[in-house]
């Protein structure tokens, strides 16, 4: 059954003409949001090496979109197992390959709608299509900034990471899980 939602906003899976907004509120989200943990320089390489969405998850139907009246106000979706960042393009970065369970994706709330729920809505709803996909663990990569939402929701933290970017600057992470088995 699909989760229940608050009354204020939407649900919705993203379009390709959401790109341009989801890529802002991405920036917006790490800017504002993880600037105790992360400073501009990893902050700026990580947008522009790493990347935040994949468009192939758009594609899949995969990737979801909160909205209320105003517009995009957060998102977040999954992909079936192995990637867990970026954009699509190598990065560097393979941590999750050979996994096999769902892999949370790029979960961001605007910073003027944080505290409200809505990643944890974004969330029950991914998890719900990937559950529906056959998925009963998850994995994902936590910003640091983001660690302790996550395990308000039942994750756990398996792995510290470094993120590597093109441009030099690492963004230390944490690899985390959630379900019956470990896979790590
Ligand atoms: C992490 C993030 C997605 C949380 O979004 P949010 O909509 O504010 O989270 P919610 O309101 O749904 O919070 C759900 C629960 O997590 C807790 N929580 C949320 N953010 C938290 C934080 N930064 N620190 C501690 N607890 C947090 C809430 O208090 C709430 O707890 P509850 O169980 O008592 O209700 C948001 O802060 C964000 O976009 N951060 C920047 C981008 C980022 O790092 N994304 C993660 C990429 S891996």
């Amino acid at each position: 059954m699909a989760p229940e939602l608050q009354p204020d906003f939407s649900i919705r899976p993203a379009v390709m003409c959401d790109l341009t907004a989801i890529r802002a509120l991405h920036a917006d989200a790490l800017r504002h949001l993880s600037c105790d943990y992360y400073d501009e320089r990893q902050i700026d390489a990580a947008l522009r090496g790493i990347g935040t969405i994949d468009p192939a998850l758009i594609s899949a139907g995969t990737y979801f979109v909160a909205a209320d009246g105003d517009g995009l106000i957060g998102s977040g979706g999954w992909s079936p197992a192995g990637q867990l960042l970026g954009c699509g393009q190598p990065n560097g970065n393979d941590i999750g390959a050979g996994s096999t369970a769902a892999a949370i994706r790029a979960v961001f709330v605007c910073p003027q709608h944080a505290g409200k729920g809505i990643a944890r809505a974004i969330m029950a709803h991914a998890e719900w299509r990937a559950r529906e996909a056959g998925y009963r663990v998850f994995e994902l990569m936590s910003t640091l900034n983001a660690m302790t939402f996550y395990v308000r929701l039942g994750y756990r933290p398996v792995e510290a990471a470094n993120l590597t970017t093109p441009d030099g600057p690492t963004l230390p992470a944490i690899k985390m899980f959630k379900g019956e088995a470990c896979a790590a």
